[in-house]
């Protein structure tokens, strides 16, 4: 599907859709429209139960006379809520539904509203920031579709005043959908394409937009002393890889010290020898989640050239039973120097982050630390499929995240930490062990683990097991690897740790 900007003219083919605002009243351009048809807008209204709330469509098979085979009317809601968001989940559902009815092409007028907050060049761009959101597919596995089977849209052209502000405002967001989109394909790539060796090289690609790119192998980590991760790997064929990617956007910034971001790669999770049920153990191929949101986010920052250091240290290992497999009650040093008691081998996202994590505080020095990973499945039961669970040492650092989560429709809830669930996890033969005593607040004692292996720095742990694959469609996420984190983490360090000039 192309995105274009055009200036307004009623187009001649395809379909013209137009919106209408809350208790059926008529956008500029959907006034002409009526005018010029002699009140088809106003009698198709007024035979249906359309009324301009968000969410309303309303498709009208056009008259002899009109140009174009058809008109929807789309419902903005009340002027004053067309914000960002609701742009993007508009520019999302008019994709969706032209896929749905077979349309190719289509326009789209974008016009200021009185009281709305943005702009008309800034609501397109929202728009056709949606639109590309929702146009994504996973389909290069599918060699037999018919032609019906595929998505029939091929252009959408946004009609506005000011074309060039149009598209300088959806340069940035496109980059992002760039992003996302890559995001989105490793995480939905099988476990036998994507595995610790081929994601590391898939990394490599982001040297293209200027990051430095390194890829620790199994030797350089056991010279390190990653016990934790090689423990988790070694029941694999599939030797393990940590990937550093460093980009240095703001090389002459007063605080040189960059934000990191730490992912969770494990490629397939079985639970090792304490082995998942088969049932949906099809799920732990996106286990490699936070791993590939952050490498979607260093793709973005870099591609965008973001004023900021980053970094993005991913921990890649696949957790397989095997004759030489980690066991239940095995005593694995960590990097940081403490014993961990693996006590259950299917808990081995915090195992990965225990020496990832460490390993990045030590080497970076980073001003905060934010790591993402589908950690556990207690997230799901607490919190569903819409939150990802956070977890902070720091208030500001946690409440600076909750805000670029709503901000970009990506939402965090808070829950807690503390010295109570940290004593569950004191181990009998070891300094810690890897699971609590019994299954109460399951992914704080997850958090907690992590947690023993993060220093003074601002830290942030996001539980993104609930929120990482979706098995609906949403107005900007079809369903699938979702990629969150991605915009949230992008909008964060654009609201906070950008150096603005
Ligand atoms: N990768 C899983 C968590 C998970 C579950 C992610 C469902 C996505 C969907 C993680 O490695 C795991 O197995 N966690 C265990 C921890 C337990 C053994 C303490 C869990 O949640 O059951
Ligand atoms: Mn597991
Ligand atoms: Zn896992």
């Amino acid at each position: 599907m192309k995105i274009a900007f055009a200036k307004p003219e009623q187009p001649t083919t395809g379909t013209y859709i137009v919106g209408v605002l809350d208790d059926r009243k008529l956008t500029p351009a959907a006034a002409a429209l009526d005018k010029k048809t002699g009140g088809l807008v106003t009698r198709a209204m007024g035979s249906s139960r359309f009324k301009g709330r968000k969410d309303d469509l309303l498709d009208i098979v056009a008259p002899k006379g009109v140009p174009v085979a058809r008109v929807i009317l789309v419902g903005l809601g009340k002027a004053e809520h067309v914000d960002a968001l609701r742009l993007q989940a508009l520019g999302g559902a008019i994709v969706a539904h032209l896929n749905r009815i077979g349309e190719s092409t289509a326009a789209l007028p974008v016009e200021h509203l009185p009281g709305a907050p943005l702009e008309a060049p800034d609501m397109a761009a929202n728009i056709a920031y949606g639109a590309r959101l929702r146009a994504y597919r996973f389909d290069k596995y599918r060699t037999r579709e018919k032609e019906e089977q595929k998505p029939s849209l091929k252009a959408l052209n946004l009609l506005v005043t000011d074309v060039a502000e149009a598209r300088k405002s959806f340069a940035p967001y496109d980059r992002i959908a760039d992003a996302i989109y890559v995001t989105r394909d490793l995480v939905s790539e099988p476990p036998n394409v994507i595995y610790p060796e081929s994601l590391a090289d898939r990394c490599k690609r982001l040297s293209a937009f200027g990051v430095k790119v390194e890829v620790l192998d199994e030797k350089q980590m056991a010279k390190l002393g990653m016990g934790a991760l090689l423990g988790v790997g070694q029941g694999s064929i599939r030797p393990p890889r940590i990937v550093v990617m460093q980009w240095n956007g703001a090389p002459k910034a007063k605080d040189k010290r960059p934000i990191a971001f730490c992912g969770k790669g494990v490629t397939f999770d079985t639970g090792g020898i304490s082995i998942k049920p088969s049932a949906g153990m099809e799920d732990m191929k996106w286990d490699m989640a936070g791993a590939g949101a952050v490498i979607g986010l260093m793709e973005a920052l870099s591609a965008r050239r973001a004023k900021v250091n980053a970094v993005g240290v991913v921990g890649l290992v696949e957790n397989m039973p095997g004759h030489n497999a980690q066991r239940p009650s095995d005593i694995v040093r960590s990097m940081s120097g403490r014993t961990i008691e693996v006590l259950n081998t299917d808990a081995e996202g915090r195992l990965v982050l225990a020496d990832v994590c460490w390993y990045t505080q030590d080497r970076f020095k980073p001003q905060a630390m934010i790591d993402l990973a589908t950690l556990t499945g207690a997230i799901i039961v607490a919190l569903g499929h819409e939150y990802a669970g956070l977890f902070a040492n720091n208030e500001e650092l946690a409440n600076r995240l909750i805000g670029a989560g709503k901000a970009v429709g990506e939402p965090l809830w808070r829950l807690p930490l503390g010295d109570s669930f940290d004593k569950d996890i004191d181990s009998d033969a070891a300094d810690v062990k890897n699971i609590g005593s019994n299954r109460a607040a399951g992914s704080t004692i997850g958090a907690q683990f992590i947690q023993r292996f993060v220093n003074d720095v601002p830290w942030a742990h996001l539980d993104i097991a609930g929120v990482a694959w979706s098995k609906k469609d949403s107005a900007t996420v079809p369903k699938g690897a979702t990629a969150y984190g991605v915009r949230l983490l992008d909008r964060l360090v654009a609201d906070y740790y950008e150096q603005k000039d």
